[in-house]
């Protein structure tokens, strides 16, 4: 269990349909309570992080049913507003919960989330923002106490535009008094995915996809049906899966506008990309891929952190030296010292990887931490000569729906353990 045995080397070709996103799943799925009624989300993703958080939803009083990918949440006993300490723990993200759940029953408690594998990971913006907007909050021995009985709208400029942060205020805000507006509002797609969610349930929220967020309050919500997009990292993990291995990949229900500068940094390494019919891509991977003269993560529309680790991987098999520089959290090299013990040549000089490629990864015994660096691994595997074992895949099906049955499907050697 927890471990997948690859047996590298083989071409891979065929057909993939991308899975619904996880980071626009997850804060849709907390913002269903804030409706007070019934919600079904089509495409959810069938994931550990879409379970845990389907479970804590239940915990806090709400009817849940799930199957075929179709959620349906029924709010309208929501009312307990502690998340108990473990399920915070093994789910950080669900952090994104306070917001609405303060929003729903005027008070919420949470433990304080702490660092995990990735860094640090604060949550003094999203505290500021209920501050903001009128929640009174205690910090007391790791519990997090936050108390508002009607919250009101209010001008909040963010120093860093933070996706969580971003969405917590949108769904505090949703239902306050007034009107909010984030400055420096986090851009990705899961923000403009969230607002629009939110308006077809009867929210009035502008302008996601840009810095400035303004959201008027609604008195109240109302049922909806949603359809979750794809999952823009899924379909790069894929591609660069593609890239390594002399692929020729057709990957479908992909939206090609959220995942350019993924495209583009696989064309630099040698890659012909093209798009098909706006919702399909298809790879066709170079004899021997070319390094690139650099990739920086930045907030979107930049190069995306969560893709960091898949290209750092694919470009240690690329002819020449890349640079990668990763901004976002400061402890996303986790995964270098395994690649290294599979032949990979990189150093690390604080925020950047210098990547020098080489001809061949092999085989290795190594451990997955976390759920973007273990996906690599297994690309990694897919590309060596000889076995690879991964252990703690647990981190990579947080995210990745039928990694392994979808990666047989194109041709790989891979197997759970
Ligand atoms: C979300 C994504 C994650 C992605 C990240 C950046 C989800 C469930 N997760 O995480 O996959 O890697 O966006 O695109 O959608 N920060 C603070 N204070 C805060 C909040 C954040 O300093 O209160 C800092 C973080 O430490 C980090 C940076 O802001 O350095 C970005 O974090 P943020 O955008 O908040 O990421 P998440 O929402 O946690």
């Amino acid at each position: 269990m927890d471990t997948y045995v690859v047996s590298g080397g083989n071409v891979l070709e065929g057909e993939l349909v991308v899975q619904g996103s996880k980071n626009s799943a997850l804060p849709i799925i907390a913002s269903t309570i804030l409706t007070g009624t019934t919600v079904i989300l089509y495409n959810c993703p069938n994931i550990s992080d879409t379970i845990n958080l389907q479970n804590i939803l239940r915990l806090l009083g709400n009817k849940i049913t799930y199957e075929n990918h179709k959620l349906v949440v029924d709010s309208s006993s929501c009312d307990i507003n502690e998340i108990p300490a473990n399920l915070m723990k093994e789910m950080r993200s669900s952090i994104i919960l306070m917001g609405a759940i303060l929003a729903r029953t005027g008070r919420v408690v949470v433990s304080y989330p702490g660092g995990c594998e990735i860094g640090t990971r604060p949550i003094d913006l999203h505290l500021y923002g209920l501050q903001k907007l009128g929640a009174n909050i205690i910090e007391n021995h790791g519990y997090i106490i936050c108390e508002a009985s009607r919250l009101k709208g209010s001008e909040i400029s963010l120093d860093f535009p933070s996706v969580g942060a971003t969405e917590n205020i949108m769904l505090a805000a949703t239902l306050a008094d007034g009107v909010t507006i984030i400055r420096n509002a986090a851009r990705e797609p899961e923000i403009v995915e969230l607002q629009n969610f939110l308006n077809l349930c009867g929210a009035n929220i502008k302008g996601a996809g840009t810095s400035t967020v303004k959201i008027k309050g609604v008195p109240k919500l109302h049922e909806a049906d949603y359809t979750v997009k794809s999952d823009r990292i899924v379909a790069g993990t894929y591609l660069c899966a593609a890239a390594m291995n002399k692929g020729k990949l057709c990957l479908k229900n992909v939206v090609i506008d959220n995942i350019w500068s993924i495209i583009h940094k696989l064309q630099e390494t040698g890659c012909e990309c093209r798009i098909i019919n706006n919702d399909e891509i298809y790879i066709k991977a170079p004899k021997k891929l070319k390094a690139v003269k650099m990739i920086k993560t930045l907030p979107y529309p930049g190069f995306p952190t969560d893709m960091q680790s898949q290209m750092v991987t694919m470009l240690s098999i690329a002819s020449g030296t890349s640079i990668v520089i990763e901004n976002i959290f400061e402890n996303r090299y986790k995964y270098i010292p395994e690649l290294t013990k599979m032949g990979a040549e990189i150093t690390i000089e604080g925020k950047a990887a210098i990547v020098k490629g080489v001809d061949k990864l092999n085989g290795a015994t190594v451990e997955a931490r976390e759920l973007r660096g273990g996906a690599s691994l297994v690309l990694a595997g897919l590309a060596a000569d000889g076995y690879t074992k991964i252990e703690g895949t647990k981190y990579i099906e947080r995210g990745y729906e039928d990694f392994t049955e979808n990666l047989k499907r194109i041709g790989a050697k891979i197997d759970k353990e």
